[in-house]
């Protein structure tokens, strides 16, 4: 038992099934290889449009099964890298974080109200 591998999303773009390469795809920070699993699917080939690349909208917008769900398990080979991740532990989606800034607010409703007073 090993840890899972992990991959960055660029590593998974190259494995996008064309020339002979595998079809990996990525949901929710997973990576999985189903380039076995193509042919089986319920849903045709519309997989193939997601190779190499994140397929968690592409995915859930189906409204796939629970039985989806676990088919996909089978086939995780590891995970996108931690500086790469869209989701925390608890597997909601990441807010962007951003670098934080002064206090606008008050200024602005300060000025509002000069303004207002002036003109
Ligand atoms: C890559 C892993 C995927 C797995 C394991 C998977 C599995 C399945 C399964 C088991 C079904 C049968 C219905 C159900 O149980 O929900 C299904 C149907 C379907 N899937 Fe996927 N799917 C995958 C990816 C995708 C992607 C990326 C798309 C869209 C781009 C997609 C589009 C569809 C569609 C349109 C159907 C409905 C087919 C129909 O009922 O005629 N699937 N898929």
């Amino acid at each position: 038992m090993g840890e899972l591998k992990q991959y960055k999303r660029a590593d998974v773009a190259s494995r996008n099934g064309q020339n002979n390469n595998p079809v990996w795809i990525i949901y929710k920070d997973s990576v999985y290889d189903v380039t076995s699993y193509v042919s089986q699917h319920p849903g045709g080939d519309v997989i193939l449009e997601e190779a190499g690349k994140d397929a968690t909208k592409a995915f859930d917008d189906v409204g796939h099964s629970s039985d989806a769900r676990t088919i996909l398990d089978k086939y995780k080979i590891g995970e996108i890298v931690e500086e790469e991740k869209l989701y925390d532990a608890s597997g909601k989606k990441k807010k962007r974080v951003i670098a934080a800034q002064p206090d606008t607010e008050t200024r602005s409703c300060l000025n509002k109200c000069t303004c207002g007073l002036l003109g």
